[in-house]
């Protein structure tokens, strides 16, 4: 699988970490940076763009490390088709595709082992969105969201 992954300060060193894994496991690894530890670098610098990849297609899934892994998910989130959550454990990281569609999947480089991390990447890398009737129609009622926002009707209320 084509997988980016990106990280600011905060999440650099899981990043890198998690890359070498990847890469190991033969998936084929995009890295959005930041290449080299910067103590001052800024989490949408690097989730903007790894988000813009998956929603494009360019990459088929997308993992994101900041401090605490809250920006980048806010960050990620802001692009359209990006879907994009913080994780702590397996079974929502392998939930979050099969029922949401998740398509990238973020840590705190501060708050989560990388062992842990490595276990929930596996099991959304392994996960597909289940295509079941009613997942599908919540996702239609996200994405729909997303069209308002960029043609937004006169209608607010
Ligand atoms: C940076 O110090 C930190 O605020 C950032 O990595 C992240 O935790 C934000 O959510």
């Amino acid at each position: 699988m084509i997988v980016g992954v990106g990280a600011d300060h905060g999440g650099f060193e899981m990043k890198q970490e998690l890359a070498k894994l990847l890469a190991g496991e033969g998936h084929d690894v995009l890295d959005f940076g930041n290449k080299t530890y910067k103590g001052d670098d800024d989490y949408p610098d690097f989730a903007i763009p790894l988000a813009r990849s998956v929603a494009s297609g360019v990459v088929e899934r997308g993992i994101l490390v900041c401090g605490s892994g809250v920006g980048a998910s806010v960050a990620a989130n802001k692009v359209h088709g990006a879907r994009a959550a913080l994780c702590h454990d397996e079974f929502t990281a392998r939930q979050g595709v099969e029922d949401d569609a998740l398509n990238i999947l973020c840590f705190g480089g501060r708050t989560t082992g990388t062992a842990v991390a490595w276990g929930c990447t596996r099991n959304f890398l392994a996960a597909e969105f289940s295509g079941a009737d009613r997942h599908q129609r919540r996702l239609a009622k996200v994405t729909q969201l997303e069209e308002e926002a960029f043609a937004p009707s006169s209608s607010t209320r």
